[in-house]
């Protein structure tokens, strides 16, 4: 009984936790560009090594699918958020393939794509 409130509670607050870095990441974000260096540098590695097939996930890149939107034109995209990026890859709109990373690549790769923003 005490051993399956405690699993409950457990669960719960492993959601908390998650929306709260979710939170924590964003405004970190908006405050302090520098410690979020290293986050971005992982997202953009993962964007290099597994959406680059398909998107141009920086200026470097020369070469990708066309009629894929490139991170440039997706991070400038009018009211953009980190959220929604983090959403539109999660629950693809075809042809956009379910891709298999964790969660904190997800954060870290919307981040670095948010990172590209012009505005
Ligand atoms: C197999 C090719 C492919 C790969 C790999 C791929 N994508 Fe995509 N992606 C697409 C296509 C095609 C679309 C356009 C779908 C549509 O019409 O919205 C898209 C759309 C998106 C969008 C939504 C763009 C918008 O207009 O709102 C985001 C965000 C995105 N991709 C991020 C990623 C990220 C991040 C990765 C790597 C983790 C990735 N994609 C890997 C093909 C791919």
């Amino acid at each position: 009984m005490i051993f399956r409130g405690f699993r409950q509670s457990l669960g719960v607050s492993a959601l908390l936790a998650v929306v709260l870095l979710v939170g924590l990441a964003s405004a970190a974000q908006a405050k302090e560009p520098a410690a979020n260096k290293q986050r971005l540098e992982q997202g953009r590695a993962v964007a290099e090594s597994v959406c680059s097939n398909c998107h141009l996930v920086s200026s470097e890149q020369t070469k990708a699918v066309a009629d894929v939107p490139s991170f440039q034109e997706i991070a400038d995209q009018p009211d953009q958020t980190e959220g929604n990026i983090i959403a539109r890859i999660a629950i693809p709109k075809h042809p956009m393939p379910v891709i298999p990373i964790t969660k904190h690549e997800l954060e870290d790769v919307a981040a670095y794509i948010m990172s590209l923003r012009n505005e």
